[in-house]
């Protein structure tokens, strides 16, 4: 593993499992001293404690603005500097259903916890990463190009992500860098409720023949928010497998 965050110091979001957490435990692993922030206080400890004095867990819900001003004190007091913020959490949280028959709160729910998450993180943090030159990396998923019946606020939300980014990559230009990645299938929690069946079917759909690892996504992320992406900005990165550029995922 490389030295490219000794010095640095990084906020993760939704960290206590899947891709965040292993976007924790990589920067770690490259030096940074890392918050790990999620509502699983339980599990964001444990995942904070596996990684060691690096690490330390904050209690954030990436939908709550009071939450956000909160982080940004911790911060401060912890670190007084941000070098990277990864803009991370749960997927889809809302049951699929058509778009006619989508309750309002449901479509609220995903986009707040989504869409309106990243704003919340980039209008509490990008002055501090200015500060440093800093770096921010959104999860945003393929699912924002390809719809999937019954998921319109998450796939709203995906691409709104996405557009985010490039939005913010100009408006704080030059000294924060926004850039997105673009997981596409990747084992995680969040394939828990899929069956074999629909799990074999995605496999399928995927160029790789597999299921991506948080581990995969997290080197993209580190990739992003690391030096030598210094010339990288308003950029989405796939990390499917193929998935988005195969004829058979649609
Ligand atoms: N796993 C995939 O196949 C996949 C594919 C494309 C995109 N993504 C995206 O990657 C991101 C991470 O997904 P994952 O697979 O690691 O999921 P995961 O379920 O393993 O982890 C999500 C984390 O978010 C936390 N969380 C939930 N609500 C929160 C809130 N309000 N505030 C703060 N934290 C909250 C959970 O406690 C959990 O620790 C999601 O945005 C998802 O849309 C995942």
């Amino acid at each position: 593993m490389s030295d490219r965050f000794v010095g640095r110091t990084a906020l993760v979001t939704g960290a206590a499992s899947g891709i965040g957490a292993a976007t924790a435990r990589r920067l770690a692993a490259e030096g940074a001293r890392v918050l790990l922030a999620d509502i699983d206080d339980e599990r964001g400890a444990a995942v904070a404690a596996s990684i060691g004095d690096r690490a330390a867990h904050l209690h954030l819900d990436v939908t709550s603005a009071r939450d956000w001003s909160a982080a940004a004190a911790e911060v401060r007091d912890r670190f007084g500097r941000l070098d990277v913020l990864h803009a991370n959490g749960p997927g889809r949280v809302v049951p699929a259903r058509p778009a006619h028959e989508m309750p309002e709160s449901d479509w609220d729910a995903q986009i707040d916890v989504s869409l309106k998450a990243a704003f919340l993180a980039a209008r509490t943090f990008c002055p501090l990463l200015a500060e440093t030159e800093g770096a921010l990396v959104i999860t945003s998923s393929v699912h924002a190009a390809t719809g999937i019946p019954g998921c319109a606020p998450y796939a709203a939300a995906k691409g709104g992500l996405q557009s985010l980014a490039r939005q913010l990559a100009v408006e704080y230009a030059p000294r924060v860098r926004v850039n997105a990645v673009v997981p596409g299938p990747i084992m995680s929690s969040a394939w828990d409720g899929i069956d074999a069946e629909g799990r074999a079917a995605t496999i399928r759909e995927t160029p790789a023949g597999r299921f991506g690892t948080p581990e995969e996504v997290a080197a993209a992320v580190a990739f992003l928010a690391a030096q030598e992406a210094a010339f990288i900005t308003g950029a989405c990165l796939n990390v499917d497998g193929g998935w988005s550029v195969s004829t058979t995922s649609s």
